[in-house]
C-alpha cells in the first residue's frame, strides 16, 4: 500500500494567478534551499502549463527575477521527449525560449536531457549526470529541493504514462520509456526519485484536468491507470497549484486563502 500523504491544494481564480503562485512557490523554495544548503537543485517539467510561470520568472518587470538565487540554482528536467533540443516538441527548447535565454543561470548548471540520443544512452548519461552532480554513493537516491510536475488528462505525470514499463522501475533513477499512446520514446525520472523530493508540486490548469484530478486524488488507488497516484513524497506532503477550472471536482477549499487539504491513506 502507498505511504499516507497530506495533499495541500491551492485554488487560484485564473491560469494567470496560478502561474504567479507557482512562480512565487518556485522562488520561495529555491531561496530557502540556497540559504539552507548553498544550492537549490530543481527539476522541472515541460508540456504547456509551466510556460507562463517560466515567463513570469524571467520578466524584469516582475519581482521574481531578483528574488530567485539564479547563481545557486542547479536545474534539471523531470522528463524529455526523444527529439533534438531545437525540436518544437522539446521541453528544453520551450524552457530555453521562456526562461533560460533570459535569466543569469550559468550554462554549466543547466542539465539537459539529451533527447537527440538513443533513449537508453540518454537515460544512462542523465543518470550519471545526477549521480555525479549530487555526489551520490552506491544505491543512494537524490533528494531534489523542488520537483515541479504537470499532469496529463490521462493521469500521467513526468513521462510515467498509464500501463508503461517505467511504472515498474524499482532501482534506476532515469529510464527510457516507450509511450504507445504517443507512439514515441521519452526519458524520465523514475517515481523513486520524484518521491524523494523535499518539495513536490503539481501545477495543473484547465477544465480538461478536473475529472482526472478527481479520479487521481479521490478515486480508488490504481496507479497503473493513474500514474500520478504513485507520487507520494517521502516527506509526507504534496502541493497542488490549481486554477479554479481544474479544481472544480475537488472539495471546495475551506481556508480563507483558498487552500484545502486531503489526507490520502
Ligand atoms: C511533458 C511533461 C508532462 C506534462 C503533462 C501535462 O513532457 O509533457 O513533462 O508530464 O507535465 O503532459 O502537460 P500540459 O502542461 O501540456 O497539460
Amino acid at each position: 500500500m502507498p505511504r499516507p500523504v497530506t495533499v495541500i491544494y491551492r485554488v487560484l481564480p485564473t491560469p494567470a494567478a496560478t502561474a504567479r503562485a507557482a512562480a512565487q512557490f518556485f522562488s520561495d523554495v529555491a531561496a530557502k534551499a540556497a540559504a539552507d544548503r548553498g544550492i537549490a537543485r530543481v527539476a522541472i517539467s515541460g508540456g504547456t502549463t509551466p510556460k507562463s510561470m517560466f515567463e513570469l520568472l524571467a520578466d524584469p518587470a516582475e519581482p521574481f527575477l531578483k528574488q530567485v538565487p539564479w547563481d545557486r540554482i542547479e536545474l534539471y528536467w523531470v522528463d524529455e521527449r526523444c527529439v533534438p533540443p531545437d525540436h518544437p516538441e522539446s521541453n528544453y527548447r520551450m524552457t530555453k525560449e521562456a526562461l533560460l535565454s533570459k535569466v543569469p543561470l550559468p550554462a554549466e548548471r543547466v542539465h539537459r536531457m539529451e533527447g537527440e540520443l538513443d533513449p537508453e544512452v540518454a537515460a544512462a548519461r542523465y543518470e550519471s549526470v545526477i549521480r555525479n552532480t549530487f555526489k551520490l554513493e552506491g544505491a543512494e537516491t537524490p533528494t531534489f529541493d523542488l520537483i515541479l510536475l504537470g499532469m496529463g488528462d490521462d493521469g500521467h505525470t513526468a513521462s510515467l504514462f498509464p500501463h508503461t514499463d517505467a511504472l515498474n522501475e524499482m532501482s534506476r533513477l532515469v529510464v527510457p520509456n516507450h509511450v504507445p499512446q504517443k507512439d514515441s520514446w521519452r526519458i524520465t525520472l523514475t517515481w523513486l526519485v520524484i518521491n524523494q523530493g523535499r518539495e513536490v508540486a503539481f501545477l495543473i490548469e484547465g477544465e480538461e484536468k478536473a475529472q482526472v484530478l478527481h479520479d487521481v486524488f479521490l478515486g480508488p488507488y490504481q496507479p497503473d491507470t493513474y500514474p500520478s497516484q504513485i507520487i507520494r513524497p517521502a516527506n509526507g506532503r504534496l502541493t497542488l497549484l490549481l486554477d479554479r477550472a481544474a479544481a472544480a471536482k475537488l472539495p471546495p477549499p475551506k481556508d480563507s486563502d483558498s487552500t484545502g487539504t486531503l489526507e490520502l491513506r
